[in-house]
């Protein structure tokens, strides 16, 4: 049955619940190892169950894979391998009766090296679309233009032989940079938003919306330290240098403020992945009438420890209110289960942090296997599937995170009944599976499906209401929000429970766990879980009318409950 939409006066995103579906690796609906569209499509009732508002597909258009779908060769058609245009379109009918919200993955930055575009641009200096791509003759030296570097390693500059002129790719050499100073290009891309749009889809996650624009001088971006050796990690490489001709250049709000006249026209959602890990910088991007939302990365790169969550967070809070989403992992960075640890202590402290970005003002967003507390699959050598892995003797690559989902015990693990395109990992068991763990009210699945319907009762948490880092320090990062819902994650010390005065009446609304528990006006919170705190619940407590033999009987319960707390057993629910 449908969901209504969330109560907000906002846009229909404010607040919203996301899930990222890495489309290769969800749902084989063919045998073929590789998940497809009517994959995803015969799973969108238990999204919808698991209480999530609005998914995103990663790319799924004709492409040949180098960079498995970034590298797109026609933005308007679907891969055969994942479906046609009828099963996506069925896929969106059955999404919105449902009351899940469509946003699919837009790449402007790049194209394929065999998109027609390309493919005519190398044809010669006076090809039609030539000007679609970032051109430029040898530097002095006869090599590269200037100093610049891929992100997937090597120099961001490859050597078209034929015209003696370089083509710029931030990526691998078989995504070329789109050139945005085209107002060809820029109208191309009109069209595309304006066709997904008229297809039914809500919205664009626009891939690597810093880039797109470069400086139109090509000066060399000062280096920070003396180069690596060429086989290095290249997201090492990257960092050796301060990006600030290549990236992150002023006239990209210039393109988003156009899409945004034209995303108003459909109520259409524009997110942008904007890596930039600093929050004023950010804040441009969604500023005025930009890009609606953005991704905030450093929730995927904090350290469990309460300060650094705290300074990180609340600066972007600050400057970008609830125009943010947050990633608790995503198909390019390790699960959140395997970065807290891993095993159970990991997916522990990821039920904890996700109910902190629960708490924050913006859309936490989840990425598929993260319910079920998944860390990311064990591969062993010789299997590696990332360009980064495959092209970088040494650099570990994404495909962990990207291995495919956990639906049911067996071989295929109800992904597939063929051989998955990537191996599940050797550590992955019948028990993680969601048909292990649904109906189990303890288990991962069951703990994120109440944290999300918790978050959904309380419209503090998604009206946009103002937050409070109410603790400066300590174990526990704790926020207030509207004054009337409190959220409390505690990341541990090693010193065990902390326990928190809340004003009297305050009301548990959700706790990660069993030992999570809130008696009188104290909240218990052991190390390495999360609590929502009703602080003015709207009905009054019921047990304020007890009579006396009633309240002795509830003090007893909450007194076996404290006993297991200090034992730390799991049966004190
Ligand atoms: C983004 C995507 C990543 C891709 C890259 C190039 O960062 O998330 O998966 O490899 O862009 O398109």
């Amino acid at each position: 049955m449908a969901r209504g939409p969330l109560p907000t006066e906002g846009p229909w995103w404010q607040g919203t619940v996301g899930y990222e579906i890495y489309v290769r690796s969800f749902a084989d609906s063919d045998g073929d190892g590789i998940g497809d569209l009517p994959g995803v499509r015969s799973r969108l009732p238990y999204l919808a169950d698991l209480g999530v508002d609005v998914i995103w597909l990663t790319p799924f258009y004709p492409s040949p894979q180098a960079d498995h779908g970034y590298d797109v060769a026609d933005y308007l058609g679907v891969e055969p391998r994942y479906g046609d245009l009828d099963d996506l379109a069925g896929l969106i009918d059955d999404a919105h009766e449902l009351g899940l919200r469509v946003v699919i993955d837009l790449v402007p930055n790049h194209t394929s090296d065999q998109h027609p575009w390309f493919l005519d641009a190398r044809q010669g200096r006076d090809a039609e679309h030539r000007g679609y791509y970032v051109w430029r003759d040898p530097g002095p030296d006869g090599g590269p233009p200037n100093n610049w570097v891929s992100h997937f390693g090597g120099p961001a500059w490859t050597l078209d032989e034929a015209s003696g002129q370089y083509f710029m790719h931030l990526f691998l050499p078989e995504q070329p940079d789109l050139n945005w100073a085209s107002a060809a290009v820029r109208a191309e891309f009109e069209t595309i938003l304006d066709t997904w749009f008229g297809r039914g889809v809500d919205g664009v996650r626009i891939d690597v919306a810093h880039s797109l624009v470069e400086d139109p001088q090509f000066r060399d971006n000062p280096r920070l330290s003396e180069p690596l050796p060429a086989d290095a990690d290249p997201n090492l490489l990257f960092d050796r240098f301060t990006h600030v001709h290549d990236i992150d250049q002023p006239g990209v709000l210039d393109i988003y403020r156009d899409w945004h006249q034209l995303a108003a026209q459909h109520d259409a959602l524009l997110l942008g992945e904007v890596f930039l890990l600093d929050a004023d910088k950010l804040a441009r991007y969604v500023a005025g009438d930009a890009l609606h939302a953005a991704f905030c990365f450093d929730t995927l790169k904090v350290a469990w420890d309460a300060d650094a969550i705290r300074d990180t967070l609340a600066p972007y809070v600050r400057a970008s209110g609830d125009a943010l989403a947050w990633p608790l992992s995503s198909h390019d960075d390790p699960h959140a289960a395997t970065r807290f640890g891993g095993g159970k202590i990991g997916a522990r402290r990821a039920l904890a942090y996700l109910t902190l970005l629960c708490g924050l003002p913006g859309s936490p967003y989840l990425f598929q296997g993260d319910e079920l507390g998944l860390s990311d699959g064990r591969l062993p050598p010789g299997v590696a599937e990332d360009p980064i892995a495959v092209r970088n003797p040494g650099a570990v690559g994404r495909d962990g995170c990207r291995t495919p989902m956990l639906w049911a015990p067996g071989e295929g693990f109800g992904f597939t009944t063929g051989t998955p395109w990537l191996p599940f990992g050797d550590d992955r068991h019948d028990d993680q599976t969601v048909a292990a763990q649904l109906g189990d009210p303890g288990s991962q699945l069951e703990r994120t499906r109440d944290l999300l319907a918790a978050r959904r009762r309380l419209p503090v948490l998604t009206d946009g209401s103002p937050t409070e880092w109410v603790l400066d320090e300590g174990p526990v990062v704790a926020i207030e929000r509207g004054g009337e819902v409190l959220v409390a994650l505690h990341v541990g010390d090693g010193e065990g429970d902390a326990r928190l005065v809340l004003p009297e009446g305050a009301r548990l609304a959700f706790g990660t766990d069993p030992g999570v528990v809130l008696i009188d006006d104290e909240l218990l919170l052991p190390e390495d879980s999360a609590a929502i705190v009703e602080l003015e619940p709207d009905e009054p407590d019921l047990s304020a009318a007890l009579d006396a033999e009633d309240r002795a009987l509830i003090d007893a319960v909450d007194d076996a409950r404290i006993a297991a707390v200090e034992r730390g057993t799991e049966d004190a629910a």
